[in-house]
C-alpha cells in the first residue's frame, strides 16, 4: 500500500560555526506531495532520529514556500537547489541534505549569504531615486526593453549560481554571476543607467568580471532560468569598452 512507505533523510548537523559537523538520519511516513521543506517541518514537530534518539529540530531558512524568496537554497543530494520546490517523489533516497558549502555556516542548513548583498552594494544594484535631485517624470521603457529586463528581474538571490561557480572562492573574491546580471538589469533601466559608469567600474580589477572563466555552471543551475552567460558577455564587453575609453581619457 503506497501510504505505508517511508522516506529516509540523511541530514548534516552543525550546532554552531565553531563545532564539528555530524550526520543524523530521520525516517518519515510517505505522503503525497511531500517536499524537502514540508519534511523538515515534520521533523521539527517530532525531532527524533531514525534510531529513536531525541534530538533538536533542524535549523534552516525558508519563507515564501513557492520559490520566490530564495532563502531555502541548500545542497539536496549534492545539488544546489531550492528546498521548497524539491519534491520527495523526484529524489533518490536517502535524501541527503547539506548546507551550501561556500558560505559561512550559521547552524545546520542555514548559512550566511550576506556576501551577495555586499556585492550588490559594491555594484550599486539599484535605481537611484533618493529625491536629492530632480529626475523629472522619468523616461518610458519600450515593450522590447521591458521584455529584455524582465527575465533579469527574476533573480531571487538564492546564491546557487555562486555555489556552483568554480571561480567564486576566497582566493578570487569574484562577485559572481548574480551581481553581474543585476548590473546589466540596472544599466539598461533608463533611470538606473545614471550609475552605469560606477557599476561598470565596480566590476573592474580584483574580484571583478575578468575572474569569470565562462564555465557556465551558473546558467545551468539558476532556478529562475536567468540568461546569466549572456549577461556576463554583455557586461564584460561594456566593462572592456569603458576601461579602454578611460585609458585614452587619461
Ligand atoms: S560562467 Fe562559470 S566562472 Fe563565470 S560566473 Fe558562471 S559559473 Fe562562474
Ligand atoms: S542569478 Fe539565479 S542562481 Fe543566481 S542568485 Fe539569482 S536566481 Fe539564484
Ligand atoms: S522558501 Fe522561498 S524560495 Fe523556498
Amino acid at each position: 500500500m503506497a501510504d505505508s512507505k517511508s522516506v529516509l533523510f540523511k541530514i548534516r548537523r552543525q550546532g554552531s560555526p565553531h563545532t564539528s559537523p555530524h550526520w543524523e538520519e530521520f525516517s518519515l511516513a510517505w505522503h503525497p506531495g511531500m517536499n524537502v521543506i514540508s519534511s523538515l517541518m515534520e521533523i521539527a514537530r517530532n525531532p527524533v532520529t531514525r534510531d529513536g534518539k531525541p534530538t533538536t529540530p533542524i535549523t534552516y531558512d525558508a519563507n515564501c514556500l513557492e520559490e520566490v524568496c530564495g532563502s531555502c537554497a541548500m545542497l539536496i543530494n549534492g545539488t544546489a537547489r531550492m528546498a521548497c520546490s524539491a519534491l520527495i517523489d523526484k529524489l533518490e533516497q536517502p535524501v541527503r541534505l547539506e548546507p551550501l558549502s561556500k558560505f559561512p555556516i550559521v547552524r545546520d542548513l542555514a548559512v550566511d549569504r550576506s556576501v551577495l548583498f555586499e556585492n550588490l552594494k559594491r555594484a550599486k544594484a539599484w535605481v537611484p531615486i533618493d529625491g536629492t535631485y530632480d529626475l523629472g517624470s522619468g523616461p518610458r521603457m519600450t515593450m522590447e526593453e521591458q521584455e529584455a529586463a524582465y527575465p533579469l528581474s527574476r533573480c531571487i538571490s538564492c546564491c546557487c549560481c555562486m555555489e556552483v561557480c568554480p571561480q567564486f572562492n576566497e582566493d578570487t573574491g569574484f562577485v559572481g554571476a548574480a551581481t553581474i546580471s543585476q548590473v546589466r538589469l540596472f544599466n539598461t533601466h533608463p533611470t538606473g543607467s545614471a550609475l552605469k559608469r560606477e557599476r561598470l567600474a565596480a566590476l573592474m580589477g580584483d574580484g571583478g568580471i575578468q575572474e569569470c572563466g565562462y564555465a557556465q555552471n551558473c546558467v545551468e543551475i539558476c532556478p529562475k532560468d536567468i540568461p546569466l552567460t549572456r549577461s556576463i558577455s554583455e557586461v564584460g564587453g561594456a566593462v572592456m569598452k569603458q576601461a579602454i575609453g578611460d585609458l585614452f581619457r587619461k
